[in-house]
């Protein structure tokens, strides 16, 4: 059943591995039955904002930056991103005529329902985006999506933030005419997740190179936001002090940090600037630091380690991710903590 762990010794080990199913749930949900297709009545509100404000926490916000990208890529509408707990007090300028996207997994989270609350007082519409479609959030918005990725049991969120993504691909795609085909590109990447998944070597990696208290992800792009879910997890679940850095910034500062033998974890989806963060790699590197490449195909230099299929440049975050779970997995597993339940955190947080 969905709520046991059955062949998997964690829920977060399991929950990785059900992303490609969740993936094709979501295909199969969204375009072969009629009932739970994206309603005529939300694309055409969305069509007639000028501005998406997508607002979320933790591992959900990290998948509002995934949207921002699509939404702007595909829509041309211009989209914001805001951590939920700062909206709700400290709201911004608004446009015009705002859409709200609301993304929480449990749809209970309050700093989500403060801001709720408050938008409902303006009337505005409102999406929640949701694992539970009968939580809080789903239930008092103007519209709610379900993202079909199943009971999340683990507290470290991980097929909940590739589904999240998913949906806010499909629905970025069926606001415009768009030439993307979502369905065929979202089928290649449940592919390639799982032909990572069926030939992963990652607690070598882990073994030999998260060796130190501390960890950084380095990235640009997509990739940089990739860097701050991959940080988040590792930090939730094995309590090394890790930081998602855009890679050009780095040297900015941060790069202070560097000692011989700190990890420096680099992802890289994006051709245009494979370059780029390469140089910055070079930069650790000569200050000591035990790098490890996370790269697609079309970025592949011979010294990386570990080479995932490439897909779409929208949905690179969905191929990406993969790996950066199963390394925190790993260095929790190493260092014997409780995997599916770390220290002071809970799956859903029900107070401001
Ligand atoms: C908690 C969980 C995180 C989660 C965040 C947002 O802090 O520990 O894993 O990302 O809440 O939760 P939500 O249910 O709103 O996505």
């Amino acid at each position: 059943a969905d709520t046991e762990k059955g062949v998997y010794a964690h829920y977060m080990l399991k929950e990785i591995n059900e992303q490609p199913a969740v993936v094709r749930r979501i295909l199969t949900n969204y375009y072969d039955t009629e009932t739970s297709r994206i309603p005529k009545s939300l694309i055409s509100a969305i069509q007639q904002s000028d501005r998406i404000y997508i607002l979320a926490a933790g591992t959900s916000m990290h998948a509002g930056l995934i949207g921002k990208n699509l939404f702007e890529k595909i829509t041309n509408i211009p989209t914001e991103v805001h951590i939920a707990s700062e909206f709700a007090y400290q709201r911004p300028l608004l446009s015009k005529s705002p859409f709200f996207i609301l993304v929480s997994q449990s749809g209970e989270t309050a700093d989500l329902r403060a801001c709720l609350v408050e938008l409902k007082t303006s009337n505005y519409q409102i999406l929640t985006i949701t694992n539970v479609p009968s939580s809080t959030l789903a239930r008092e918005a103007t519209f709610a999506l379900e993202i079909h990725a199943g009971p999340e049991i683990a507290v470290a969120s991980t097929k909940a933030y590739i589904a999240q993504i998913a949906i806010l691909a499909l629905l970025a795609n069926s606001i415009t005419e768009s030439s993307i085909d979502m369905k065929k590109e979202l089928s290649i990447v449940a592919n390639a997740i799982e032909n990572f998944l069926a030939n992963e070597s990652i607690l070598t990696h882990v073994r030999n190179k998260l060796t130190k208290p501390n960890c950084f992800y380095i990235g640009r792009g997509l990739d940089y936001y990739t860097g701050l879910e991959a940080s988040l997890k590792l930090k939730e679940i094995s309590y090394i002090q890790t930081e998602g850095f855009a890679a050009g910034e780095l040297k900015h500062g941060t790069i202070a940090l560097i000692e011989e033998g700190t990890p420096v974890i680099a992802l890289i989806s994006d051709p245009k600037i494979n370059h780029n963060t390469r140089s910055n790699l070079n930069e650790v590197s000569a200050r000591g630091a035990n790098t490890l490449h996370i790269v697609t195909s079309n970025c592949e230099e011979p010294e990386d380690e570990i080479i995932l299929d490439t897909v779409h440049p929208l949905l690179t975050p969905m191929i990406m991710v993969v790996p950066t779970q199963l390394i925190s997995y790993y260095a929790a597993l190493e260092r014997s903590h409780d995997i599916d339940k770390p220290r002071n955190l809970a799956k859903s947080v029900t107070v401001e």
